[in-house]
């Protein structure tokens, strides 16, 4: 059986990702560059489960793009809850925020367009019950060291692509190639931190869960 057919059973024993985020979806692959970027079907739906399962009141998420995984993990939130997504880059919002604010979950999803790691000090955001960093994998050493102090104990960090395409294996990596250095300094931080319980879980492009002490 090869990969493909697995992917196909998988998404066909799973819940549906539902008609508006099939749109979402197939309009990031049309119209934005790197539309391979959005989470998808499968993670989308493990994000919403983490969700349900841990229940935020305050949920962050570092790198919106197009939207997708802030609305599967907006999905999972209780009433009252909010999530607060965050993208860089401003050409990006002219495209989603229309997705959010279009959406059945638009009250509890507020997106700021800036660097996550200067906007969440700054708003003084503390006590996070949840944090989905998929940023620049440059800047995850310095996303986790930011966000850590700010998760309640107890809480989850949950961090996209440790696995790098499985560059991150690699015996030597370029000096030039900075994204697989920062996934590589992060993997190597958590693997050493006891402030943390930590697990990699090799869905996707890998996905570490971490729980804060
Ligand atoms: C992989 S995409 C996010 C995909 C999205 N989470 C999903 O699964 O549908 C990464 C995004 O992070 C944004 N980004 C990079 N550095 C950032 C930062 N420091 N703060 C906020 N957003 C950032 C990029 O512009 C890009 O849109």
């Amino acid at each position: 059986m090869s990969v493909d057919n697995l992917d196909d059973y998988i998404r066909s024993h799973i819940d549906p990702e539902g008609d508006y985020l099939h749109r979402l979806y197939r309009d990031t692959q049309l119209r934005l560059s790197y539309g391979q970027m959005a989470c998808g079907h499968v993670q989308g739906r493990l994000l919403k489960m983490f969700t349900r399962m841990v229940q935020p009141r305050l949920a962050v998420e570092l790198g919106t793009f197009s939207g997708y995984s802030a609305l599967c993990i907006a999905e999972g939130l209780e009433d009252g809850a909010v999530l607060h997504t965050f993208e860089i880059y401003d050409e990006q919002e002219d495209f989603t925020r229309p997705w959010i604010e279009g959406s059945y979950y638009a009250d509890k999803i507020r997106l700021h367009i800036g660097d996550a790691l200067q906007l969440i000090p700054e708003m003084g955001l503390t006590d996070i019950d949840l944090a989905f960093v998929d940023a620049d994998k440059r800047h995850y050493v310095d996303f986790y060291e930011m966000l850590l102090p700010r998760v309640r104990k107890g809480g989850f960090i949950i961090a996209d692509n440790t696995l790098w395409y499985g560059h991150v294996v690699e015996e030597k990596t370029r000096e030039s190639d900075q994204q697989t250095l920062g996934i590589k300094a992060f993997n190597d931080l958590l693997a050493n931190d006891y402030r943390v319980e930590k697990v990699i879980v090799p869905v996707r492009d890998g996905l570490t869960i971490i729980r804060k002490k």
